[in-house]
């Protein structure tokens, strides 16, 4: 039987950084769902670049979707994420492609497939999975399930930091703007709303380090998973 750990929460509360380190602490792979999600939408927008993104059909996101074959490799103690062989591209970070992410993920359609795809990744592995609805719809069996918020103006201010080394004119206040939209988005969707699991562990990072949340969670894995530190932890 393997274990999947599950992070999910608010954009900025500090998933990624929180995921990747336990990946490479545990040394298991994690998957950024998000990430997956952005795919599809720049690969639906790369093929009509002149459409609006609400113009984009249902079946055309779903062929997309079809023909994205999403591989997770663990080497040298990294976890790389491959669409049809190829590392993501960094152009899926951008806030254009983050708008049009939170639009088709509103999808039951979308979601579907992509659920289909994420279990199949965490079939043969221990897995951290980390996104909105890892906890409470993909992975609702996980053993450890983590739920991480902050205040919406410590996340602008990490998304704000990020961001202005990609686009020095973007500014903090656009910034929150992007952020409460999303947070909105992602909150109010029949479909898979962001909220936690009603097992899942509730941490909020404001005013916290990395270090400091760390720890909090890998106590919390030694409860839960005894077993995946004998295993994997060297
Ligand atoms: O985590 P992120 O900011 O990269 O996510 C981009 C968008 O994708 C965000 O609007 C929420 C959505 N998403 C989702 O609906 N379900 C997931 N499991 C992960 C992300």
């Amino acid at each position: 039987m393997y274990t999947t750990i599950t992070i999910d929460g608010t954009s900025g509360a500090g998933k990624s950084s929180i995921a990747k380190t336990l990946s490479s602490c545990y040394r298991i792979p994690c998957l950024n769902s998000g990430a997956m999600f952005r795919m599809i939408a720049y690969t639906a927008t790369s093929h009509f670049p002149t459409k609006h993104y609400t113009e984009l059909s249902i079946e055309h996101i779903i062929d997309i979707i079809q023909s994205a074959r999403f591989t997770l490799l663990y080497e040298d103690d990294m976890s790389t994420l491959l669409c049809n062989d190829t590392p993501l591209p960094r152009e899926i970070y951008t806030e254009g492609i983050a708008e049009i992410t939170s639009h088709i993920a509103s999808y039951s359609e979308v979601r579907k497939h992509m659920r289909v795809i994420q279990r199949s990744l965490a079939s043969n592995t221990h897995l951290i999975a980390e996104g909105r609805d890892m906890g409470t719809v993909v992975f609702p069996h996980a053993s450890v399930k983590i739920f991480l918020t902050a205040e919406l103006e410590e996340r602008a201010k990490r998304r704000f930091e990020e961001l202005q080394r990609e686009c020095p004119d973007i500014t903090y206040s656009q910034v929150i703007r992007q952020l409460m939209e999303r947070d909105k988005k992602d909150t109010v969707r029949t479909q898979s709303p962001l909220k936690p699991a009603q097992d899942a562990l509730l941490l909020d990072t404001t005013n916290r380090s990395v270090h400091d949340v760390l720890h909090v969670i890998q106590e919390y894995i030694k409860r839960k998973e005894p077993r995946l530190r004998e295993e994997d932890t060297r």
